[in-house]
């Protein structure tokens, strides 16, 4: 879930301005119409692989391991990012920038190549949500400035200060475990006292390169398993006491969700959910949430109906995906978007780095020690089938070689959490995709189980008749 799921919660919606400027993988999932922009279905398309073409429209919804070459985008796309883009470097006030790196190393100078937005190193310089600024200084060292894209779609600024906050603290945090992260420098917010004019967080450049796990060989795949099994049994030396995100630089204290798809507008106010004490009170707030946009039209204006059974469904759901005893109330620290491309590797495919700590969140093992998205076989999870992928089977063994089958046990038992969270804000334009996760769902949890849509809906609408939403939404059509 979260992690995914929040991963999870997403998908959602973006306005027709800010779908535009997404990547066309993005673009695919993005349902135009909706009014709500829930910013998390933005892929970082930095790393992007090949894969086969039959993947191509499943992994794009869920952020998985591989999505569509960016060229394929629409010319209207091309030109709203670049428009955004201009706007994004023209804001930066390069000096000030230069001047502050620069005072942060006692002097030594340094330089920022002139920044210009230029489709073909797009990808190596931006990510869905960040666009990264090299900074070298005279004597080869180079930083960068991590600078959030923003957009009239965009969360308002104090919505933007926590994410950019929580992903210093988490950074912070992690700089003193033994998981590699880039260091960070300085950070600063939006705001008149602000010189460089927009937000930026300044981090080392971590040597090495984005990882491609498609193209990489069997051994070079078990070498990054073996790092990045490494760094799950260090996170879970550092527990905390709820699921949430960090939120304050410096501190381990954990505070609501830094993530668009979790807020809500109490108005005038945009209000993140959580920190949350157990996984139940975190699906039923965020799935009570979806319900809520949904009635309000803010999201699945297309699909309504479908959408608030599909959800009303997963609110009963719930206790059987909550681990029976509960956690001993203790979470874990878990990056938001594992794909793979935010893994940084040498030539040997050893880790040098993890990156794009963005909505890091803290979670109960279930969810931060399954296996990573980026090691899901994405064909047969989206068919429904609920065995694990030749992947995530090494993965486990890998685990269990170095002594952690505790943390195996999350991987071996992990499909039915990768399951609910892709199911929670699942981008329904992508009904193929949903309808096989969505089985796949049923009967891992034993409940309608092998029902087809047609069969399953006509069971829900008796079951939820007289839901207050289900009338809502039956009585507006009538309309
Ligand atoms: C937001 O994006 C749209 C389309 O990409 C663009 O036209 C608009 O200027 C952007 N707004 C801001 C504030 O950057
Ligand atoms: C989860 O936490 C809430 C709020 O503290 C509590 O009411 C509920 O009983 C807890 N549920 C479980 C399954 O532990
Ligand atoms: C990768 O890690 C292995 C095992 O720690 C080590 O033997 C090897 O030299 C490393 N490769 C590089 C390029 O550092």
């Amino acid at each position: 879930m979260v992690a995914i799921k929040i991963a999870s919660l997403a998908m959602l919606a973006f306005t027709a301005a800010f779908a535009a400027a997404q990547p066309v993988a993005d673009a695919e999932k993005i349902q135009v119409s909706e009014p709500r922009n829930m910013g998390d279905a933005t892929i970082d398309p930095r790393a992007i692989t090949t894969c086969t073409s039959s993947e191509k429209k499943k992994c794009t919804n869920k952020g998985l391991a591989c999505y569509k070459d960016a060229d394929a985008y629409d010319p209207k796309a091309h030109e709203a990012e670049k428009r955004e883009l201009s706007q994004l470097l023209s804001a930066i006030n390069i000096p000030a920038l230069i001047d502050r790196a620069s005072h942060l190393r006692q002097g030594v100078r340094c330089q920022i190549p002139p920044l210009q937005y230029d489709r073909a190193t797009r990808s190596s310089v931006m990510g869905g949500m960040n666009y990264h600024v090299p900074i070298t200084f005279d004597d080869g060292i180079i930083w960068i400035a991590r600078i959030r894209r923003f957009n009239a779609s965009s969360p308002p600024a104090n919505l933007r200060d926590h994410i950019i906050k929580s992903e210093v603290a988490t950074l912070m945090f992690l700089q003193n475990t033994k998981v590699l992260v880039p260091k960070v420098y300085d950070f600063a917010l939006e705001g008149p006292s602000n010189p460089v004019g927009v937000g930026f967080i300044l981090m080392e450049k971590i040597p090495g390169k984005s990882l491609r796990w498609s193209i990489i060989s069997a051994e070079q795949k078990k070498n990054v398993m073996k790092g990045i099994a490494d760094v799950f049994i260090e996170l879970q030396k550092h527990p905390f006491d709820l699921f949430g995100c960090l939120d304050k630089p410096g501190a381990a204290d954990v505070g609501s969700f830094a993530r668009e798809s979790l807020t809500e507008t109490v108005q005038p106010i945009l209000s993140a959910i959580g920190p949350f004490s157990n996984l139940s009170e975190y699906h039923e707030s965020s799935i009570k949430l979806i319900l809520k946009l949904i009635l309000q039209e803010e999201m699945y204006s297309q699909q309504s109906l479908d959408a608030y059974l599909i959800h009303r469904f997963l609110l009963d759901l719930i206790p059987h995906v909550v681990p029976p005893g509960g956690n001993e109330g203790k979470f874990y620290l878990k990056h938001a978007d594992d794909k793979g491309d935010h893994i940084m590797v040498d030539d040997s495919c050893n880790i040098t780095g993890i990156i794009d700590w963005e909505w890091a969140h803290t979670a109960p093992p279930e969810l931060a020690f399954n296996s990573p998205m980026g090691l899901l076989s994405v064909g047969d999870f989206y068919k429904g089938d609920n065995s694990l992928g030749e992947h995530e089977v090494v993965f486990a063994r890998i685990l269990e070689e170095k002594g952690h089958e505790d943390l195996a046990k999350y991987v071996w038992n992990g499909r039915l959490q990768h399951r609910f969270a892709f199911c929670c804000g699942y981008d329904l334009a992508d009904w193929d995709g949903f309808l096989g996760l969505f089985l796949g769902l049923r009967n891992v949890v034993g409940v309608d189980e092998r029902l087809g849509w047609d069969e399953w809906k006509a069971v829900v609408m008796e079951r939820y008749k007289d839901d207050p939403g289900v009338q809502t939404l039956l009585n507006g059509d009538d309309q």
